[in-house]
């Protein structure tokens, strides 16, 4: 298979390496409108023949058979119409959009295509979310009660990409929305935010929050709550717990290691992964994988669009309902997006 990357940035390169090693799949051109020199001799170094500045390039290229769009995140939903419209499979990393008339756009050209379409929430590849997730399928913490997620970062993000992030919870618990998703095989129905800036008065100057809480009802009874921090002084903080009337599953960080050193002043154990590029390296490949794997058998992606869809949908919601202090349902959003 022949696939083709957009944007070579962070994530860009991060899915280039990994592809690199996947014996099947063999990446015939990678595009960025800025190419340094610096980044067109990495992608020389790892092989990739077409290294390009414009997109359409690999757009127009027969052999070409999927695309990755990893550019920044207001190129998405045009990329992906584009792509679809060329023919090509899209594996489109996160959000598609901040706009939902934009997601839908999508959501609709998908409908009369054959293509495959993956948006890319890593986490739900995670080793630990999959394990949980496979407990609940099998019933083993019973009737869910609630969904509990700590997901808190080391460091926030520079002012810059602060401003155009879309906020806290459009760039960052939009992971956590889909992981509730994911965990509880359920769909939330509202949303009630509360958030602080805390952590860097630049980040409330640029108006956004640094740390929240939100509580989500879902459509299966049970109660879900989220908390982020953009700050954990330790490293990664990625849990997640689910309660049941059987019992409860939770998930802890990974660490570079389990040794603990026992001695007179206690016990020292290593800190968790330092951020998503270490924790979720694997998942990184295991979803690209995934995606691979649709293409060839045929089958719908792990992760569709409408997933896509929905966790912007929670993400508008949160914040509106941190603007009015008040609880949002995510059909009052989904009216007004048209
Ligand atoms: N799933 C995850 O965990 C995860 C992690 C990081 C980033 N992301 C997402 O990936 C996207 C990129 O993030 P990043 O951290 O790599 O950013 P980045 O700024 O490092 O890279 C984005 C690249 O896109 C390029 N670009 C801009 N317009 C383009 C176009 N028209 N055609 C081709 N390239 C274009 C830019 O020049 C830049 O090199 C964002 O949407 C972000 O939300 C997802």
């Amino acid at each position: 298979m022949n696939v083709g990357i957009i944007g070579a940035g962070r994530i860009g390169q991060l899915h280039a390496q990994n592809i690199m090693c996947m014996y099947n799949v063999h990446i015939r051109s990678i595009a960025d409108p800025y190419m340094t020199t610096e980044t067109s001799e990495w992608a020389n170094s790892i092989g990739i023949p077409n290294i390009l500045l414009d997109y359409k390039t690999i757009l127009e290229d027969k052999a070409i058979d999927a695309v990755l769009i990893c550019s920044s995140t207001d190129t998405h939903a045009h990329i992906s119409l584009e792509a679809i419209a060329a023919n090509k499979h899209v594996f489109c990393e996160k959000p598609i959009d901040h706009d939902l008339k934009k997601i839908r756009q999508v959501l609709c050209a998908l409908e009369k295509s054959p293509v495959k379409y993956q948006v890319g929430f890593q986490r739900r590849f995670d080793h630990n979310f999959r394990a949980v997730r496979q407990a609940v399928e099998q019933g083993c913490i019973g009737n869910m009660y609630m969904v509990k997620i700590t997901s808190r970062d080391p460091t926030p993000p520079p002012i810059p990409y602060i401003k155009v992030s879309g906020g806290l919870f459009l760039d960052m618990m939009i992971h956590d929305f889909d992981m509730v998703r994911y965990l509880s095989g359920a769909d939330v129905v509202e949303i009630y935010a509360n958030a602080a800036n805390l952590v860097d008065p630049a980040i409330g100057a640029a108006g956004d929050v640094d740390t929240a809480v939100v509580t989500l009802r879902l459509n299966n009874g049970a109660i879900g709550l989220i908390d982020n921090c953009r700050h954990a002084a330790f490293g990664h903080d990625q849990r997640a717990e689910v309660l049941g009337s059987k019992g409860a599953i939770q998930s802890f960080n990974d660490k570079a290691s389990t040794a603990v050193l026992s001695d007179e002043h206690g016990e020292h154990a290593e800190k968790p992964l330092l951020f998503f590029l270490q924790r979720y390296m694997q998942a990184y490949r295991n979803e690209v994988l995934s995606f691979i794997r649709a293409i060839e058998a045929d089958t719908e992606p792990e992760i569709t669009a409408n997933d896509g869809l929905q966790s912007v949908l929670i993400g508008l919601a949160a914040k509106k309902s941190l603007q009015e202090h008040r609880p949002v349902k995510i059909e009052e959003i989904d009216k007004l997006g048209g």
